[in-house]
């Protein structure tokens, strides 16, 4: 009851990610595999996602987890939201073991919140086969907690999948390469930290149990057969902390080609050119026309900087 709606809204930010790029594939319905779907948080998020994006793109998704009971519940719930949406939905739920289930050939397949219960070799092959389930316009949207440890698994998975050619990242990184930087240091893990509203239902749940305390917290990775990067460019920034406003500075953590950096204005060089460096949030990407030096990018009067919210529905 709490988790599923909870964390439904985790598949938007990849979602709207691959729609702003204009990276979903052309094919109506969207064939999607939602993988380990449980209750059918995934599910119900791309029906939302779909809902704000505006786009009556219908959904026709295969679910496959090994617990039925959970499947007939994520198959009454998306029933009921994509009636409710006025979405053309078609849920196809399938009692399975995901490690070895046969993946029909699909648009999209969402992992959510499965890997960190296989064993590291089965996440390698089940991604891998993920990977050839999809064309080349098509995506591997991977979801998984926030937490050190599974964060960091994800990030290795990452690197063994570009290690192998099996799949190139289209997000969040804007680094193509292997390694991700998250990994040099033990103490440090990629995650989002998103803001969310809850349902009232949902977020009376949260306050009476303590479930959450506030922000939607996860990990993620989309890949593709084919590269593509959520934003091109070599001065394409993520930015991966909270912005720190040490006095007189403003300052965040950027992921990009050069490793983990910090990127400073000092704020007495704040212009109209580079002023988005203050407005970018973590989950952002930051165009900075500056090279980097040593140790961070220092953002000076005529450096310009561009944001971008690879995650808010156009329009929106
Ligand atoms: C934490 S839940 C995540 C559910 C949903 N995807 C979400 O994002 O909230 C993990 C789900 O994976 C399923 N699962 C774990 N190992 C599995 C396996 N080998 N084959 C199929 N399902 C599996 C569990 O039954 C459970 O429903």
């Amino acid at each position: 009851m709490f988790f599923t709606i909870a964390d439904a809204m985790k598949v938007a930010v990849p979602f709207v990610e691959l729609a702003n790029r204009d990276a979903l594939p052309a094919a109506r319905p969207l064939r999607v595999i939602d993988l380990g779907a449980g209750c059918g948080a995934m599910s119900l998020g791309l029906i939302e996602a779909v809902t704000r994006l505006g786009s009556p793109i219908g959904l026709s998704i295969t679910a496959i987890d090994r617990d039925a009971a959970a499947l007939g519940i994520a198959a009454a719930a998306v029933r009921q939201l994509a009636t409710v949406r006025g979405l053309d939905v078609t849920f196809t739920p399938r009692t399975d073991d995901a490690t070895g289930a046969k993946l029909a050939s699909v648009d999209l397949v969402v992992i959510g919140t499965l890997l960190n219960e296989l064993a590291a070799p089965a996440r390698q092959a089940l991604v891998e086969r993920a990977l050839a389930a999809i064309g080349d316009d098509g995506a591997v949207i991977i979801i998984e907690p926030a937490l050190r440890e599974t964060a960091r698994a994800l990030h290795e998975l990452r690197d063994v999948i570009l290690a192998t050619g099996a799949g190139h990242v289209f997000a969040p990184c804007t680094r193509a390469g292997a390694p991700c930087p998250s990994l040099a240091n033990p103490n440090d893990w990629c995650h989002e930290d998103r803001t969310i509203k809850l349902p009232p239902l949902t977020r009376e749940l949260s306050r009476l149990t303590h479930l959450r305390d506030d922000g939607m917290k996860f990990s993620y990775l989309v890949l593709r057969r084919q590269p593509l990067s959520v934003v091109e460019g070599p001065g394409a920034w993520r930015i991966v902390s909270p912005s720190r406003s040490p006095k007189g500075k403003h300052e965040v953590t950027g992921c990009s080609d050069p490793g983990w950096v910090s990127l400073r204005l000092l704020r007495r060089h704040r212009t109209d050119a580079n002023r988005d460096l203050e407005r970018a949030d973590r989950g952002d990407v930051v165009v900075i026309s500056a090279p980097p030096g040593d140790d961070r990018v220092e953002v000076v009067a005529d450096t310009a900087v561009v944001r971008h919210v690879p995650a808010k529905p156009r329009g929106s």
